[in-house]
């Protein structure tokens, strides 16, 4: 743990500073050096430091400052206070602060070793507790987003089925959440293994052999060293077998022996591995027509299909598009840091009216684009790409006049206000005073009604 860590040593007395670097290097440790609080300050903006070890009395700004100064901007950086003999006191006062450990004068290297030791080892564990925390969240539930009765129902199968080991068909239009869901079984099955991903069509069908089954040596030119295989790393875990009904079928022959009797060979072996794996496969064509046609094996098509989840189009759910929808611009609304951003109710129409054929993942990519166009103010037609827009120039009309009546008067010239803004501001390439003699008003004015619906317009 000491050897690589980045420490650094804040002291006004060279002397301090000399010795504890001697010591710390020793330990293996690289040390940067600062003689004040300032100083300290600036290296731990400007570098990546793993540990500040820092006497408490200094010029300009004294230990005690500097730690306060580093929680306060949300530093969890690890802090050690150097007290000398008799001065606990101070030293307790800095635990109280944050401070992770201290160490007394004189210095005693097995003493520094084990404080160091220690606080570097649980700001590792912590940093690795919030990551496994953000993990689990963004691959727990909360990922998925829908409300409507059929996604429930898809809940809820995937409570059942994720701790047993039956395989899984998922079908489903492209963009419909198919791994989203295997990830999902996989993430509550409680197995011990890998999720590992494969995807079927993404490979000519020789590489796709190899990629499964993995290789030994020498078994065609080009093998030089043995090769593990797709099998082997699912082994306790879940092998997801996506776009199953492009594999070979010469593949999905020997896939099914693998299914049948639970054992692989590597390529070129005759040694017989036994494998535990879940199986999901997934398609986004229909399953059984595939079968019809000759592209999915039957026999492959029943083992696999002992669970089967069908994943409904998102037209077929249209109380969660603006659900999805909102919770889309809300991500990409804080990865832009705007404030705040709503979807004007003529967007919201445009969207629940168009059929979806790319599905959650086409409305995902759509709301990332208006929420950049729309520069943080409210999203509006425009911000929307026209081929989503209504087919029926009549159907958009009725849809414009209903939004009127809903929104009343105010609303209503607010969103034309901001749709013509954002317009002027695009054609003038972001040049405020050529925006505004565009719309024929004084820069001043645009100035206010850019605060006033927090446009953020782009600098020249
Ligand atoms: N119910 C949902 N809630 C939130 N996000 C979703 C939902 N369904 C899908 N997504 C998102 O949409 C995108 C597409 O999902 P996914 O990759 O699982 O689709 P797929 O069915 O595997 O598509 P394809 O057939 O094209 O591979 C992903 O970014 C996923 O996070
Ligand atoms: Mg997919």
């Amino acid at each position: 743990m000491l050897r690589n860590a980045k420490v650094l040593v804040a002291d006004d007395e060279k002397n301090g500073r000399r010795m504890l670097q001697i010591l710390l290097n020793r330990l293996g440790c690289e040390v940067l050096v600062a003689a004040d609080g300032e100083e300290a300050l600036e290296i731990i903006h400007t570098n990546t430091v793993n540990l500040l070890i820092t006497d408490l009395n200094m010029p300009k700004m004294d230990g005690l400052a500097l730690l306060s100064a580093l929680r306060q901007e949300g530093s969890e950086l690890p802090v050690i206070v150097v007290t000398a003999y008799g001065t606990v006191e101070t030293a307790v006062e800095a635990m109280k602060q944050g401070a992770a450990d201290f160490i007394m004068r004189p210095l005693d290297i097995e003493q520094i070793e084990m404080v160091v030791n220690h606080a570097l080892e649980s700001y590792r564990l912590k940093q690795e507790n919030l990551f496994l925390r953000d993990q689990l969240d963004r691959h727990g539930w909360d990922e998925f987003i829908g409300q409507s009765s059929r996604m429930h129902g898809i809940y809820e199968l995937i409570r059942q089925v994720a701790p047993t080991k039956a395989s899984v068909f998922i079908a489903g239009e492209t963009g419909t959440g198919k791994e989203l869901v295997a990830r999902a079984i996989h993430r509550n099955s409680g197995r011990q293994g890998l999720f590992v991903p494969i995807n079927c069509a993404a490979l000519p069908t020789s590489m796709l052999e190899s990629e499964l089954f993995g290789y030994i040596r020498g078994a065609f030119t080009g093998a030089i060293k043995d090769r593990i295989g797709k099998f082997e790393y699912a082994h306790q875990g879940t092998l997801f077998l996506d776009e199953i009904t492009e594999m070979h079928p010469e593949i999905q022959a020997k896939l099914l022996r693998v299914l049948q009797e639970n054992t692989i060979e590597r390529l070129g072996s005759n040694h017989s591995l036994v494998v535990d794996i879940r199986f999901i496969a997934a398609t986004n064509r229909n399953p059984r027509q595939a079968v019809a046609d000759k592209l999915l094996r039957e026999d492959v098509f029943y083992r696999l299909n002992v669970i089967n989840v069908d994943l409904p189009p998102l037209r077929d759910r249209q109380d969660d598009i603006l659900l999805l929808a909102n919770n889309f611009v809300e991500t990409y609304r804080k990865q832009m840091g705007y404030r705040e951003l709503q979807l004007s109710t003529a967007a919201c129409e445009i969207l629940t009216a168009y059929n979806w054929p790319g599905n959650v993942r086409e409305l995902k990519n759509i709301m990332e684009r208006a929420v950049v166009l729309s520069r943080g103010a409210k999203i509006a037609e425009e911000h929307l790409p026209q081929e989503i827009f209504f087919e029926n120039p009549q159907e958009r009309k009725i849809a414009i006049e209903n939004q009127d009546c809903a929104e009343g008067l105010e609303d209503c010239i607010s969103d034309l206000e901001i749709r013509m803004i954002n317009r002027a501001l695009q054609n003038a390439d972001g040049n405020k005073a050529k925006a505004a003699r565009g719309l024929k008003i004084s820069e001043r004015t645009l100035w206010y009604k850019l605060k006033k619906y927090k446009i953020n317009s782009i600098e020249e």
